[in-house]
């Protein structure tokens, strides 16, 4: 034990200080601002938050401006996923019922856009209780779409990992935005 614990110690101490911080970064070489560290820090999911932010190539100077960022990544997630949903609708066209449900959670997907863009809108003009309200909508939607998939009775309609998977970041990014907005008063 004696002899183990210097070399423990020295691996240690030689270690790149990223590697020992609480929220390493591994995706960017630049550390994130203080700017988005303290506004992450203040949300649910921090290092999903503070990646997002990351690696998006905006020069955000004000937590309200990182809402903005925060929704855009939003908004192009619900379009991806709107078009995603729409050609497994029509790729499924053999199981009506599959192909139904992708319909629906295609529309489900741009409801969700559209209200994110609301709420875009509404930040620019401080009215964030409705952008708070437009995207809670956004996640909701989302929601929708595999409430959908389990509420499918007689068929075996599996909701897919890839929908699971982008159900998951859209969800993601509206729990972080909301937070963000709590910020704004
Ligand atoms: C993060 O939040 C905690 C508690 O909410 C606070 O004590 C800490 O100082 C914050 N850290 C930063 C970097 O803002
Ligand atoms: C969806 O959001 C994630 C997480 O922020 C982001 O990395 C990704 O680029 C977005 N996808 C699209 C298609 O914009
Ligand atoms: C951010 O700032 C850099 C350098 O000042 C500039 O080249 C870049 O276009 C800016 N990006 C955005 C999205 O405004
Ligand atoms: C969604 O985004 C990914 C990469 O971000 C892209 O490869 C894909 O073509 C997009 N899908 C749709 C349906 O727009
Ligand atoms: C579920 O079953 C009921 C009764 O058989 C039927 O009326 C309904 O259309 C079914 N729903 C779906 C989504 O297939």
């Amino acid at each position: 034990m004696a002899s183990v614990l210097p070399v423990i110690l020295t691996l240690l101490l030689s270690s790149p200080s990223s590697s020992l911080s609480t929220h390493p970064n591994p995706s960017s070489p630049l550390p994130p601002s203080n700017l988005i560290t303290s506004t992450c820090n203040a949300t649910t999911y921090y290092d999903f938050c503070v990646s997002s932010l990351s690696s998006s190539s905006s020069n955000a100077t004000s937590v309200k401006s990182l809402s903005t960022v925060l929704i855009s990544l939003a908004i192009a997630n619900a379009t991806n996923t709107s078009s995603f949903a729409f050609s497994r609708s029509k790729s499924t066209s053999k199981n009506p019922t599959l192909s139904s449900l992708y319909r629906a959670c295609a529309e489900k997907y741009t409801h969700a856009r559209e209200s994110l863009q609301s709420s875009l809108d509404e930040i620019s003009n401080e009215e964030y209780d409705y952008a708070f309200v437009h995207v809670s909508a956004g996640a909701e939607y989302a929601n929708v779409c595999r409430v959908l998939f389990r509420r499918t009775n007689g068929t075996v309609v599996v909701y897919s990992v890839e929908m699971a998977k982008r159900e998951e970041v859209l969800e993601r990014l509206c729990a972080v935005t909301l937070d963000v907005i709590s910020l704004l008063g």
